[in-house]
């Protein structure tokens, strides 16, 4: 009940709304369940864009996520969010709940701060509360991971705005691909070329968003033509069995230079960033992406 109280005030709810909230909350805790979607409703109409869903691309302004906030989340979650907020170059970020206890070796929401040319870092937002190290960022991706043994645990809101000021092309453009049937991605999908100054990103993730231990996804890069050294690719891949409290591990760049072909595996997820620079585009690449098959196969 704290914590419903809290985010109501964060959002600066209607005084009516937080006191139903209350009364209905001392009545009957199962309650809860109901008034959760009516509350969120309202709440996320006066941003420009929200989420509910395990998963979306965020272009507004400022917008937020609410996910599973009144519902038991599932063992072995995984639910990306990559938030463009325009052509920006920094965010605020405040996190107003977390129904869960956060553990490196449990239940995590990852922000990683994904930058034009650089390679990215990763936060683990285990407070409620601004968090202050967003503020240089192009793209944010929100990774929300559950454990294997989830209890009551329940999902998160946050709340963003994008500061503005990025200067990335407006060709831009995020994908998030599901996994389950095997599939080749061309890019540019239509365009001959690429532009100058992509920042443009690939999410790979497991059917259904859950993580099967059993199960890989594999991604093939297939070259096509970019830009010798100065056009590439950065992969990232997220490894749930990894001590390390940081569970995304940077795999290196993909350029023509080196790499004709390439293998990814992974049983989680995998980002792949196209970086482009100011002059000289190219007609891009292909993934192919399947979920089993590849290891015995020759390239
Ligand atoms: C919402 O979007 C409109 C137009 O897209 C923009 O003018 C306005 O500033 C945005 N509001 C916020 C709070 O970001
Ligand atoms: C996570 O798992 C590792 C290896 O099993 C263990 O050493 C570590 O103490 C665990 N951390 C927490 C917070 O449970
Ligand atoms: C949150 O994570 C940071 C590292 O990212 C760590 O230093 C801090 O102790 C954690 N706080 C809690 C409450 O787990
Ligand atoms: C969740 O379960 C734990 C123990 O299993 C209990 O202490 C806690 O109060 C429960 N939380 C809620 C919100 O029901
Ligand atoms: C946001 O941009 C992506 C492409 O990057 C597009 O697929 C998606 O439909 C856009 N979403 C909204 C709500 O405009
Ligand atoms: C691409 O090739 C280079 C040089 O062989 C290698 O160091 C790099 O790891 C490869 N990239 C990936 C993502 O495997």
């Amino acid at each position: 009940m704290k914590s419903i109280l809290e985010i109501c005030l964060a959002f600066g709810l209607l005084a009516t709304l937080c006191s139903t909230t209350v009364i209905l909350n001392s009545e009957d805790n199962k309650k809860i369940a109901n008034i959760g979607p009516r509350y969120n409703s309202p709440v996320l109409h006066t941003l420009n864009d929200s989420s509910l869903r395990c998963g979306e691309v965020l272009n507004s302004t400022s917008g937020g996520i609410s996910y599973k906030a009144f519902e038991p989340i599932e063992p072995n979650e995984r639910c990306v969010w990559i938030i463009r907020g325009g052509n920006t170059d920094g965010f605020n970020v405040n996190i107003l709940y977390l129904g869960y206890e956060s553990n490196p070796n449990g239940t995590q929401l990852i922000a990683s701060c994904l930058r034009h040319y650089f390679e990215a870092f990763h936060i683990i937002l285990n407070q409620t509360g601004p968090n202050p190290y967003l503020s240089f960022c192009n793209v944010l991706m929100i990774t929300f991971s559950s454990g294997s043994n989830v209890g009551n645990s329940t999902g998160f809101v946050l709340q963003y705005e994008a500061l503005g000021g990025g200067a990335v092309s407006p060709r831009s453009t995020d994908h998030i691909i599901q996994t389950g049937d095997p599939g080749v991605i061309k890019y540019p999908e239509s365009a001959a070329e690429y532009d100058n100054n992509e920042f443009t990103t690939f999410v790979f993730e497991p059917t259904q968003n859950i993580f099967s231990p059993g199960k890989r996804i594999n991604l093939i890069y297939i070259k096509g033509l970019m830009e010798t050294s100065f056009d590439v690719l950065r992969v990232y891949v997220f490894n749930s069995n990894s001590i390390e409290p940081e569970k995304w591990e940077y795999k290196g760049v993909i350029d023509d230079n080196h790499n004709q072909t390439e293998i990814i595996f992974n049983q989680d997820l995998i980002l792949v960033e196209f970086h482009s620079d100011r002059n000289n585009p190219g007609t891009g690449f292909q993934f192919i992406h399947t979920t089993s098959g590849v290891e015995g196969c020759n390239l």
